[in-house]
């Protein structure tokens, strides 16, 4: 496996695997990988020849009070881990070749950014929708996977995809969890193993949702509140920043669980802020 650090070097050999007929595979990330990572390069190596994986720690995705500095790092362990999952490059470049000192282009999707993350981190998804679009065109690839876990994310990510027009097809794979439903993290090493258990406070709650719309309640206020409740009762210092139940297209509230409705929620357990999300219908 190719391990690439300088963007030249990886622009130089992207045009070659494309000069030999093979597709590309491109799955971003910023390191410290789990298997809900891993899970994406295997997805990725089912759609494309060559697969890239990259590992950057965006510093214009976090915002000023974020954990940018104490954001985990074990770039051998994640070389070593992407080598076993079939990766073929990992593509590692330096935070300062990314954004040189006279960086000033950033590109901004407008309406599916405004709700849900944007509202407690306003400044991210033009962190991410930046990264992505310069490691689109470093990398020029085929085929690109992303994660459901990070659900507005995704979304964002494919309505840039289309509206810049780079042919590259979208994909968006399910989130992996824990054995007991905790979706996977790179920030859950943070926990305690007391408080990792209250983590799962949001698995609770999105299944608790689930479990109302079997039952046929799709009162969207009655299914917040339980879900409320869950929490509480899990993990009693959690602070909820918001629970959302919207509609997969435009990602804007329902009236009612309706076909294609998800819930997502962000929630601080022990000081780590946790989202997750879940088709409930
Ligand atoms: P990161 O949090 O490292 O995640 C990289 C990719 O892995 C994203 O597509 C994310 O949705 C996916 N992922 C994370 N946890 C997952 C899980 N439990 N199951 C399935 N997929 C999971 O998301 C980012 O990095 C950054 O914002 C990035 C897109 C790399 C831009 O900097």
């Amino acid at each position: 496996m190719l391990t690439i650090r300088s963007i030249k070097k990886m622009q130089q050999v992207a045009r070659q695997i494309a000069a030999e007929g093979k597709t590309i595979g491109l799955v971003p990330t910023m390191g410290f990988l789990h298997e809900g990572h891993l899970s994406l390069i295997r997805r990725a190596k089912e759609a494309a020849d060559v697969v890239i994986t990259t590992i950057f720690v965006n510093p214009a995705q976090f915002g000023p009070r974020e954990d940018l500095d104490k954001y985990p790092r074990d770039e051998k362990g994640d070389i070593r881990k992407i080598k076993q999952a079939g990766g073929d490059i990992v593509f590692v470049p330096k935070a300062a070749d990314i954004y040189p000192d006279d960086f000033q282009t950033y590109v901004t999707v407008e309406k599916l950014t405004q709700g849900l993350e944007s509202k407690s981190r306003p400044t991210h998804f033009r962190g991410v929708t930046t990264i992505v679009a310069k490691l689109f065109n470093i990398t020029r690839p085929d085929v690109a996977v992303f994660g459901m876990k990070d659900f507005q994310q995704a979304y964002v990510l494919k309505q840039m995809t289309r509206d810049l027009g780079w042919p590259i097809k979208f994909i968006i794979a399910p989130t992996v969890r824990e054995r007991d439903g905790l979706a996977m993290s790179s920030r859950n090493k943070y926990f305690t193993p007391e408080q990792r258990a209250e983590a799962r406070c949001l698995y609770f709650a999105l299944c608790t949702a689930k479990a109302m719309v079997a039952s046929g309640i799709i009162d969207v206020v009655k299914i917040p509140k339980e879900m409320r409740a869950v929490i509480k009762a899990t993990c009693p210092t959690a602070k909820i920043d918001y629970i959302a139940l919207t509609d997969s297209v435009f990602l804007m509230p329902v009236y009612e669980v309706v076909r294609g409705a998800v819930c997502s929620l962000a929630v601080v357990v022990h000081g780590v802020r946790l989202i997750d999300n879940m088709r409930l219908l």
